[in-house]
Parts: structure tokens; sequence; C-alpha cells
């Protein structure tokens, strides 16, 4: 659920496009695909002399027979290479950032990039359990944090961060280091087989049919410490060593994700604990390289020790003294544009109500 330290974030450079001169690389474009097609009909086995059903019998051979085929055929062959070569020019122009000439600095980077890139792709060719792109993702998470493609990236500008979900910012690991021995935090489980995570005394609130049990003395009585903390991070992450017995559909992974906002919703909309969470969040983008976020919230409602609640302007005001002396530390920091995501299944005049309460924050 929560992001890593190397969290795939939507990694956004600004891109600017020039509609007109698009449209013209386009038509050139589908000129060489057009030619390119036609060749690849002429060079297709059987495509002038054999008959219709024999054609037929031929396209279904072709996967088998093309390369023999093609090689049969070198004054063809040598031309179509050419204009395939062509083609795929014209597609590296069309792609993002396909205009862009890189200076000297940039072609050394690039080919620096680009061996890291190949050897890791050999190396997991030869060795198919270190082929991260053809793992799950919790098999090849190890092998991502040890590759150089992914250190390199990691340490490149990224502009701005676009979808950012508040409640699942932060990595579990530092929840678990820094937030889960805070004082007064308590957990039960509800009705539904959840459990819950906060710091409010009235269990009511929760429908909890266990009691609140205080997270730090059940973690003195726990054993191991190091016990007690993974069953602590696995409350608030989807990692398992067995994937696909624990979910053996995408539902199931559905659920218990969807059921971790619930587990995790009270416990930072505390107001001391969301003030470090805050940070934390823009520290764990900043080190990655991104200046701005664009970060989503569905909750505007924060509550204190002494059980007073927060909302509306007063969530917004703790929000812009986080992000100010955030940018004060880091000025390079561009900021933060908040995102009122209410969730899409609520009823007419449910969305009504938010509408008017977002209106009151102009
Ligand atoms: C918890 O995180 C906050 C924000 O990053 C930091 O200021 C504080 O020192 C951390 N505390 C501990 C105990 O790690
Ligand atoms: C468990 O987590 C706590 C922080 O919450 C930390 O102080 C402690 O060192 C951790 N212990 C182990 C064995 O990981």
């Amino acid at each position: 659920m929560f992001r890593g330290r190397f969290a795939f974030t939507i990694l956004i450079f600004f891109t600017f496009s020039l509609a007109v001169k698009a449209s013209k690389a386009n038509m050139d474009y589908l000129a060489r695909r057009f030619e390119l097609l036609k060749m690849e009909d002429g060079l297709r086995l059987g495509a002038e002399s054999f008959s219709k059903m024999i054609a037929i019998f031929s396209i279904i051979c072709l996967n088998l027979f093309t390369a023999t085929t093609t090689a049969n055929l070198p004054v063809e062959n040598s031309k179509y290479f050419q204009v395939r070569e062509e083609l795929i020019q014209t597609e590296d122009h069309l792609s993002t950032g396909g205009e862009v000439q890189l200076n000297s600095k940039e072609i050394e980077v690039d080919r620096i990039f680009m061996k890291y890139k190949i050897e890791e792709l050999k190396e997991g060719s030869h060795h198919p359990s270190k082929n991260a792109a053809g793992m799950h993702f919790f098999k090849a998470k190890p092998l991502i944090e040890r590759s150089k493609v992914f250190r390199f990236l990691q340490q490149m500008p990224k502009g701005a961060l676009l979808h950012l979900h508040n409640t699942a910012g932060v990595s579990s690991e530092w929840i678990v280091r820094n937030l889960s021995q805070s004082t007064g935090l308590l957990r039960c489980i509800d009705q539904r087989g959840i459990n819950i995570l906060t710091f409010r005394e009235n269990p009511e609130r929760h429908k909890c049919t266990t009691q609140y049990v205080a997270v730090n003395e059940e973690r003195q009585k726990s054993r191991s410490q190091a016990d007690y903390n993974r069953s602590f991070e696995n409350l608030i992450n989807l990692y398992t060593k067995r994937p696909e017995l624990e979910y053996p559909t995408i539902n199931h992974v559905w659920d218990r994700f969807q059921n971790m906002f619930s587990t995790v919703k009270d416990f930072i909309h505390y107001l001391p604990v969301y003030r470090v969470y805050l940070w934390q969040l823009l520290k764990e983008s900043y080190d990655d390289k991104i200046i701005y976020v664009e970060l989503r919230f569905s909750t505007i409602e924060l509550y204190d020790d002494l059980g007073q609640v927060y909302t509306d302007k007063d969530v917004l005001t703790v929000i812009l003294e986080v992000v100010g002396s955030f940018r004060s530390q880091y000025p390079d920091f561009l900021g933060v544009k908040l995102i009122y995501a209410i969730n899409r299944r609520l009823e007419t005049n449910e969305v009504r109500n938010r509408v008017e309460i977002l209106k009151k924050f102009q």
C-alpha cells in the first residue's frame, strides 16, 4: 500500500507539443508505415504466385517460416530493413522528447544509463531468477533496490508527482519506526474484522467488537521486538512472501488494500501525528527528486488528545504551516496542490455538501 523508498511515482517531465508540427510529422510517419506494410506483404511467402487457399495456409505457416523465407530474398530484404529503420527513426522523433538535442554531457549520461540498462537486461535474460522485469513486484523489490538503473533514475530530477493519495503517501517502514511507539496509540478490531489504529478513546465510533489495546503495552509483552515490528507493518503493507497464495484473485488483494485505509485513517489524522506524517510525505517525495506534489485527500478533519476536532479552515491552516516550513527548509521545493478527491460512489446530496465545504476554501 505505502510507497516504498523507491515508490513508483508518476514521473512527469515538462513537455511542450506543437500541434501543427506534430500533425505534419504524423503524415510523414503514416506514409512510411504504409510503405513498410506494402513491402512486408510483398515479402510474405506466397504473396504473388499462390492461390487464395494456399495463401491462407501460408499465413498460418508464416510465423514458422518467416526467418527462412526472408533470408532467401536478400535484395528486397535490405530495402525492407532500410525502410524499417527510417520508420523507427520517424517514430523516435514523434515520441516525447524526440526533438530534444542532447549536449555532450547529456550524451555521456545517456551512454552510462544505457550501459546499466543493457547489462541488467542481459543478466536477466541469462538468469531468470535475476530478471526483475519478469517477476511479481514483491519478489522483484529487493532486486530493484539494488539495481543500478533504479538508483540512477532515483537521483534524476522528476519535476512533479501528479497523483498521490494523502493516506498512502509515506513508507510503511517509517510508520513503524517513527509512529508506532506514539503515546496513546490504540488498536482494536471492528465488526468487519479490520484492525483499527486510533488515538480516540470512544470505541463506539469504530464499532469495534474487541477492547482497545494499547500498542505500546502490546509491544512490551511481545517476545521479540523484530516480530512485533513486522506484524505491525503487516497491518499497513500488502507485502507477503507468497502473493499467489494469499491473493488468489485481484478481489482479494483489492479488499485488503481498501481495508488498510480504514486501519490508518484515524491514526494519521491525529493532529500531532498528522504534522510529522505530512512532513515525511514531502520529505520522501523530495528525496526522490520531486519538487511539486498534487496531493489527493478525502478527509478534512483532524482531532487531538483533548478531544477537539478541527475541520475546514483549521485543517488547511495546519497543512499550509507544514508545507510552509518545509519550503523554508528546502527552498527549491515548489509546493503542493491539494485535490479534494471524494469517493465517486457518494450520493448526490453528499457530493453537494462536500462541494459547499470546498467553496469555503476559496
Ligand atoms: C519522526 O519523523 C519526523 C519527521 O520526519 C522527525 O522530525 C522525527 O525526528 C522522527 N522521530 C523519530 C523518533 O524517528
Ligand atoms: C522495532 O521498532 C522500534 C521503533 O518503533 C525500534 O526502536 C526498534 O529498534 C525496532 N526493533 C527491531 C528489532 O527491529
